[in-house]
């Protein structure tokens, strides 16, 4: 291990996050009562320009008056370089305790953050605020993934970093089909192969791009989420798109459709026989110790250090699930 200690976010539940546009108060009870782990009432992209003084009166009533039980409750404000930006931060952050994260859309650099983290500061310390904001930031923009990793260390309220596909694809100018789909274009065609015919592998043309979100991510102690997936009537490609963010490390990805909640909390949930395996590699380990023994071996196999690790974080993950 390095000894460079890396300090972990709170630990929360993030498998699923819901986005619910701020001008649409009458989705609100709904997705009170979901199963989602957490809720960003959007202030951002999903609400018009004429729209954005209104939606913020419309959260700022749901986050007092609504009961939103044990949900993390976020709102993604407006982008830095526009004018909505400062009023979705005060009169938010002033008007509702109940508040827990903010999400930063479009960021770009370190500087950003430091400039919300400015005013949220400001804004607690003069309110007494009792509960610290975090931050969740949507990588979206090839400025914000050049400069991945100092957004993730930027700030001590950094919690999370979204890979936001659709905005990324418009900023690199990347050919897509649907928002956080795969394309028949980024394909690998085999040479010949014995009986002469060539075979074609689709790939997934944001490995990288999230890949390289979950290194900085983890190496800061954040969570990495994967972020939208624009066909709704698709629950397959869903499932395909958050079991592949799941494979390279992320612990949730967006909904943008309630449907596509319990999706996300299925993907990303472990599995019965992942935590049953995981209690038996730590009842190995604990057995071994005991028994002073270095070595620990489970169903006629040795257990190494970084399995046990996992082990743990399984367990751990298992019993917020079930809390
Ligand atoms: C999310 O904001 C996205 O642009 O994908
Ligand atoms: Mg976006």
């Amino acid at each position: 291990m390095s000894f460079h200690t890396i300090r972990q976010a709170p630990a929360r539940l993030n498998r699923s996050e819901l986005a619910v546009p701020g001008s649409q108060p009458q989705l609100f009870e709904k997705a009170a009562k979901s199963d989602v782990d957490v809720i960003f009432l959007d202030l951002e992209d999903a609400v018009a320009p004429d729209e954005k003084d209104q939606a913020r009166r419309n959260v700022i009533t749901a986050l007092n008056d609504l009961d939103w039980g044990a949900k993390t409750m976020s709102i993604r404000i407006n982008g830095l370089d526009t004018h909505y930006m400062y009023r979705d931060v005060v009169d938010v952050v002033e008007a509702c305790e109940r508040l827990d994260l903010i999400m930063l859309p479009k960021v770009g650099t370190a500087a950003d953050v430091y400039a919300v983290d400015m005013l949220v500061t400001q804004i607690e310390d003069a309110k007494g605020r009792s509960k610290r904001i975090g931050f969740e930031h949507i990588i979206e923009t090839a400025l914000g993934m050049q400069n991945v990793s100092e957004i993730a260390g930027a700030s001590p309220r950094n919690e999370s970093l979204h890979f936001g596909v659709a905005d990324y694809a418009a900023s690199t100018r990347a050919r897509t089909t649907i928002i956080g789909g795969v394309n028949p274009d980024y394909a690998v065609l085999t040479d010949p192969l014995g009986d002469g015919t060539r075979a074609e592998h689709w790939g997934d043309m944001w490995h990288y791009a999230l890949a390289r979100m979950v290194v900085a991510a983890r190496a800061n102690g954040l969570r990495p989420i994967d972020g939208p997936f624009g066909d709704f009537q698709d629950p397959d490609g869903y499932r395909a798109a958050a079991r592949r963010a799941a494979v390279l490390g992320c612990e949730g990805k967006w909904a943008i459709h309630p449907s596509q909640v319990a999706l996300a909390n299925e993907v990303m949930s472990p599995s019965a026989a992942e935590v049953d395996k995981a209690n038996r590699i730590l009842a190995a380990m604990a057995e071994a110790e005991a028994a002073g023994k270095g070595a620990v071996s489970l169903d006629g196999r040795l257990i190494d250090y970084a399995s046990i690790r996992q082990a743990e974080v399984l367990v751990e993950k298992a019993k917020q699930i079930a809390a």
